[in-house]
C-alpha cells in the first residue's frame, strides 16, 4: 500500500473507534448548522483525530476539511487532504447505521488516493489512482450493468438548499420511470463506494461538497466507473452537481438528466 494511503488508513480507522465508542455511549451533543444541517460533538472529535494523525506524518501538506475549513495557504498546496469525518451525521445521530469516514489526497489538482471507511460495518475502502480499487483488501469493479432500465441508482436529496427542488422532482421522476429502483440513503461518500463496490449502478446528487465527493469518486475511476457533472463534464468537484455509474449506465444518466 502506498504510503500516504496507509497514513489515510490509519486516520480513518482511529476516527472509526472514536464513532463506534461514541455511538455505543450515546448522549452526544448535537448543534444545527443550518435548517436539517447538524453537527455532532463526535464529528468534531473524529476530525481532530484525522487531523492530528496526518499531521504527525505530513505536517507540510495542506487540510480541507468539513467542520475546520481550509488551513491556511491551502490554496497554494501541492497536496490537500478533504476530509469529511462522518458523512451521514443525521443518519449517525439516529442510530441508522450508514454513515462513513472519507479521506481524499489531492496531488496537483489531481486525486491520488482515498479512503472510505464504514466503521459500523467495517467497511474499508482504498484506492490510489492506477493502482484499482479495494474494499477489505479485496479488488472490486464496478458491474457490467448496460441498461439504466435495469439498473440500480443512488442519490441524495436536495435537503439544506430547497431551490432546485423543483427540478430535483423532475429528475427523480424520471429516473424512478426508467431504472430498476432509486435509493436514497443518505450518506454520498458511501453511496459512491457502493457503486465503485458494483452493490449500485449509478448515483447522482446536486449541491454536494468536496468532502462529500473526492475520496468516492476516485474509488469509481479506479473501479472502472465514470464521474462527471450534469451534462457529463469534468466539473463535478467544483459544480457539487454529481453524476457517476458504470459507462454505458453514465451515458444514459447523463441523457436523462439532460
Ligand atoms: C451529507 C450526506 C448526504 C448528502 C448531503 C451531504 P454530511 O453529508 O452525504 O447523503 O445528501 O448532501 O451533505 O453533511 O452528513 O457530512
Amino acid at each position: 500500500m502506498h504510503p500516504t494511503l496507509n497514513i489515510a488508513v490509519k486516520a480513518a480507522r482511529r476516527a472509526g473507534s472514536l464513532i463506534n465508542r461514541a455511538s455505543l455511549a450515546g448522549g452526544f451533543e448535537v448543534k444545527t448548522k443550518q435548517a436539517n444541517d447538524f453537527v455532532t460533538e463526535v464529528d468534531k472529535a473524529a476530525e481532530a483525530e484525522i487531523i492530528r494523525v496526518i499531521r504527525s506524518a505530513y505536517p507540510e501538506h495542506a487540510i480541507l476539511a468539513e467542520e475546520s475549513g481550509e488551513s491556511d495557504g491551502a490554496a497554494k498546496n501541492d497536496t490537500v487532504w478533504i476530509i469529511d469525518p462522518i458523512d451521514g451525521t443525521t443518519n449517525f445521530i439516529h442510530g441508522f447505521p450508514q454513515y462513513c469516514i472519507s479521506i481524499a489526497v489531492r496531488q496537483r489538482g489531481q486525486l491520488a488516493h482515498a479512503v472510505v471507511f464504514d466503521p459500523a460495518k467495517n467497511e474499508l475502502y482504498t484506492a490510489s489512482k492506477g493502482r484499482g480499487a479495494f474494499l477489505n483488501e479485496r479488488r472490486i469493479r464496478v458491474t457490467r450493468c448496460a441498461l439504466l432500465r435495469e439498473a440500480l441508482i443512488g442519490t441524495g436529496f436536495p435537503f439544506k438548499e430547497l431551490g432546485r427542488l423543483d427540478l430535483y422532482m423532475k429528475q427523480l421522476r424520471k429516473m424512478m420511470a426508467g431504472t430498476a429502483g432509486v435509493r436514497r440513503a443518505g450518506s454520498a461518500a458511501l453511496d459512491l463506494a457502493y457503486v465503485a463496490a458494483g452493490r449500485l449502478d449509478g448515483f447522482w446528487e446536486m449541491g454536494l461538497s468536496k468532502w462529500d465527493m473526492a475520496a468516492g469518486a476516485l474509488l469509481i475511476k479506479e473501479a472502472g466507473g465514470l464521474v462527471g457533472g450534469l451534462t457529463g463534464e469534468d466539473d463535478w468537484f467544483e459544480s457539487g452537481d454529481i453524476v457517476a455509474g458504470t459507462p454505458k449506465v453514465f451515458a444514459q444518466l447523463i441523457d436523462t438528466l439532460r
